[in-house]
């Protein structure tokens, strides 16, 4: 079956920076169908010839434009105007009979109108099984928006067509997070309150909000950051088994649990880092928070009693995303070896930029001695990788051509998680001002010694 996937926001960051070097990596890995065609859409005027050498000043990834070429078309539209989606379709027709994909990467004030403009002239219809589409996040900003976005979507197409992207979900170590918790019985069988003391779950930059300040300062990091990435983190962490892992059977358990999510307010910090009301296009004297510090429960039995801490911000000390299990003290050990530094098992799930997994226990040192020392076995997950490394994006929209939606967000997922930060935004939380990760850290530390006094 020939695919034609059409782009809306083709001369956006998003299809620069990631979309056009994760087609060109899936065709160079021949994992296109050889009847493959990218029409990528925009307002600006170009010829193909011209859309190509405009992508090549603003691509840094090295492409092998003599192959990706040949199959980009580049088509001219306003979003805006309802009567250009005749025009689209005539164009599209051209292609004949083919699977129809489209790939939203617009902003979304511009998800109605496409929708509504690519329904109307029948490019895609409610159960056409050719038919799909891709929108980006953010998915609405508060739970109220999110659900008129939905309605607004059910309107036109059916779920099993609606993709929802959390480019999280496309990265190695999420997806290995279940395989890491199944597929080993050691960690499984620990995988609860009884062994389990405390869970971390970071997603830190060094960058501030660059020249995404128009869109940063509206949002913020609990609705950038927490509602998606980290709660989706925390969902596949804390979930139960799933009957199976099939698309819902994951999603299931994963909404199941994201109700269970308690947050009191005096255990959310929110913090702005200094210098952040300098930077272009911040409204003067803006409360936004850069940075946010939470501590959780999952009100379930495996969790009680187990605090998930979350912790994500700009211009941090480091870019890192990963999540620490910290296992209980084994105070056994302690009465055995009262002398001796025992230092409890600590799991670690690197998730970016390197990825792997370390894994901290206790040995006895070589030789006559019987000193205990701490050892990290470490696996580095994209150390002895041959050729390319996918990228989150190739594996998304590998997905998406083949019609698999188990790495995409289904709605009831969004919708808890807008719950969750809807009560917690209820809170005015005032920003606390930081320099750097060290200040934020000093402030987090305090409170956490205050609270367990
Ligand atoms: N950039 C990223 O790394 C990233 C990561 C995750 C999610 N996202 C999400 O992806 C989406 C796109 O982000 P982006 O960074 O690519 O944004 P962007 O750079 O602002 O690109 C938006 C695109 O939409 C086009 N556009 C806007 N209004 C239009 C209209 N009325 N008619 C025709 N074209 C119109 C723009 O055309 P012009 O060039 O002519 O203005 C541009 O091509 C957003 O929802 C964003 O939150 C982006």
């Amino acid at each position: 079956m020939k695919t034609y996937l059409a782009i809306f926001g083709a001369t956006g960051n998003l299809m620069y920076k990631k979309l056009l070097p994760a087609i060109a990596a899936l065709q160079a890995n021949n994992l296109l169908e050889p009847d493959t065609k990218i029409l990528c859409i925009g307002r600006a005027q170009h010829t193909v010839e011209s859309y190509i050498e405009t992508a090549k000043t603003q691509i840094q990834t090295p492409i092998n434009w003599s192959q990706l070429s040949p199959i980009l078309e580049y088509f001219r539209m306003d979003f805006d105007q309802i009567n250009a989606y005749e025009h689209l379709k005539n164009h599209m027709n051209m292609f004949g009979k083919s699977k129809r994909l489209f790939y939203l990467a617009v902003a979304p004030e511009l998800f109605p109108v496409i929708a509504e403009g690519i329904s109307s002239v029948q490019l895609i219809t409610q159960n056409d099984a050719l038919g799909r589409i891709v929108f980006e996040k953010p998915f609405g900003e508060d739970l109220k928006t999110a659900k008129s976005i939905n309605t607004m979507l059910w309107k036109y197409f059916d779920e099993s067509q609606i993709y929802r992207v959390d480019h999280y979900l496309g990265k190695e170590m999420i997806q290995n997070i279940l395989v890491m918790r199944f597929a080993n019985k050691l960690f499984e069988n620990n995988w609860n309150s009884l062994a389990i003391e405390k869970i971390t779950i970071i997603a830190k930059e060094t960058e501030g909000v660059m020249n995404r300040g128009n869109y940063y300062d509206h949002v913020g990091a609990l609705k950038d950051m927490i509602q998606s990435h980290l709660l989706q983190m925390a969902a596949l962490i804390a979930m139960e088994v799933p009957k199976s892992f099939d698309v819902d059977g994951i999603r299931e358990e994963k909404v199941k649990v994201l109700k269970r999510i308690r947050v009191e307010k005096e255990d959310i910090i929110t913090g702005q880092y200094r210098g952040y009301l300098d930077e272009k296009n911040i409204l003067p004297a803006s409360k936004t928070e850069t940075a946010v510090f939470m501590k959780a429960y999952f009100d379930t039995p495996r969790w009680k009693g187990v605090p998930f801490y979350f912790l994500t911000g700009k211009k941090l000390n480091e870019k890192r995303s990963e999540i620490i299990i910290d296992f209980e003290d084994n105070t056994m050990q302690e009465s055995l070896w009262p002398n001796q530094a025992i230092v409890k098992n600590q799991l670690v799930i690197r998730v970016a930029p390197d990825e792997g997994v370390t894994f901290r226990l206790n040995v006895k040192e070589h030789g006559l001695s019987n000193v205990i020392k701490k050892v990290e076995m470490d696996y580095c997950h994209d150390c002895n990788v041959v050729g390319n490394k996918p990228e989150a994006y190739e594996r998304l929209l590998l997905d998406f051509i083949r019609g698999n939606s188990t790495l995409f967000t289904r709605w009831d997922e969004i919708e808890a998680a807008w719950k969750i930060i809807d009560s917690i935004k209820n809170h005015v939380i005032e920003p606390i001002l930081y320099q750097d990760f060290d200040e934020l850290n000093r402030y987090v530390e305090n409170q956490l010694k205050e609270e367990s006094k």
